[in-house]
């Protein structure tokens, strides 16, 4: 199969320009949005199921998948449709804040626990009580809070750093990380008593080119995001630009995807997008070329005569374009791609003169 080198020529410029709109024919035969989360992939359909079954049950939930799969969607969708709505969500990515800090962002702390602790403060686990607490990359806790929040899972009770009374918080649990806990725990780095307890049930969500149908209608969705919340007028993307948005294979799924958008939308302001308007690494992509409609002919131990399939197969594309043309030949000849002269005399030569008059 020939590899179709892109570019962003004149000629594919104009010929491939379709709106995104009007091109893609997007009907989704299920509701392809979920709590902001847009999929129609069977993988995603599947995720919208698990989200919907498990979001009164108040157990704890695993998210997993590549950065910028929509972890943090789902984890606020399970709280959106769970009977905790109207409580706190309150997220906290568990990487980004140091050690030494994060147990007093969990737990809280009492006056005086250490330098700086001029009153005391509530945690997080405390903040959420009665609604979800979102503890994101949990693969990057340290073990000794990860001995600490099995206890909160386990008991439902804490202390705040520094205090000795036992605080209960009534909080759904919800857990996210990109990371490989079992090979983390296989290197030491995870506690698998913890690894167990949150595993009560894992949402995995799936990277962007394991769902690739879903790409067009992200397109479109963050088409008409971005054009309101930009005050742009972009009208689309060629069929091209969205074939090779396709084809490529956003190494940071999905916050990639809406970020080349929103470059393409906030650079072009009005009108539509064009292949060259995309960055250099997605307009490199090779896109393979759609393969030729051949009949499917076995050959079978005798062989075939080659003369003869290819007549048939001559015969049927004829008899194919009359049709379409309503028995038009000058129709016909143009749906070929040859002239009026050479399909009369084709007619002829196949003895199709009776099957179609003009
Ligand atoms: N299925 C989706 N539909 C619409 N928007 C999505 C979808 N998935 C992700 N996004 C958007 O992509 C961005 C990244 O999503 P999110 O922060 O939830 O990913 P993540 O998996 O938590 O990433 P990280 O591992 O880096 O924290 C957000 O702007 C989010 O709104
Ligand atoms: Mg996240």
């Amino acid at each position: 199969m020939n590899n179709l080198a892109i570019d962003d020529s004149a000629a594919l410029y104009d010929m491939d320009f379709c709106p995104v709109q009007k091109s893609l024919n997007i009907e989704p035969a299920l509701p392809a949005s979920f709590c902001n989360i847009i999929g129609q992939s069977r993988c995603m359909q599947e995720v919208f199921r698990i989200i919907e079954k498990v979001a009164d049950s108040d157990s704890t939930i695993i998210v997993q998948g590549e950065t910028g799969t929509g972890k943090g969607l789902v984890a606020k969708a399970i709280h959106d449709m769970s009977y905790r709505r109207d409580k706190p969500f309150i997220q906290i990515n568990c990487g980004a804040i140091p050690e030494n800090l994060l147990e007093s962002e969990l737990f809280g702390h009492v006056k005086g626990a250490f330098t700086g602790a001029v009153t005391a403060k509530p945690g997080k686990f405390e903040l959420a009580n009665g609604g979800t607490i979102f503890l994101d990359e949990i693969g990057d806790m340290s073990h000794d809070l990860q001995v600490k929040l099995l206890r909160v899972l386990e008991e439902n009770v804490f202390e705040r750093v520094g205090g000795c009374q036992s605080i209960t918080a009534d909080v759904r649990v919800i857990a996210a990380t990109h990371r490989d806990l079992e090979a983390a725990i296989e290197n030491g780095a995870f506690r698998e008593d913890l690894y167990y307890r949150l595993f009560v049930i894992p949402v995995t969500l799936p990277s962007l080119r394991e769902r690739k149908s879903d790409i067009p209608l992200l397109i479109e969705h963050f088409l008409t995001r971005l054009n309101e919340a930009k005050h742009t007028h972009v009208s689309g993307l060629s069929e091209r630009t969205v074939e090779l948005m396709t084809a490529y294979a956003w190494p940071g799924n999905v916050r990639e995807l809406r970020n080349v958008m929103e470059r393409m939308v906030v650079l072009t302001r009005e009108g539509d997008i064009y292949p060259r308007d995309l960055p250099p690494k997605v307009r490199a992509v090779t896109v393979p070329e759609t393969p030729p409609a051949v009949p499917d002919i076995a050959i079978s131990d005798e062989g075939l005569c080659l003369n003869t399939a290819v007549n048939d197969f001559e015969k049927s594309l004829i008899c194919q374009s009359l049709k379409i043309s309503n028995g038009v030949k000058k129709n016909a000849a143009r749906l070929l791609n040859i002239k009026r002269t050479t399909l009369i005399e084709k007619i002829k030569r196949h003895h199709l003169e009776d099957s179609f008059t003009e």
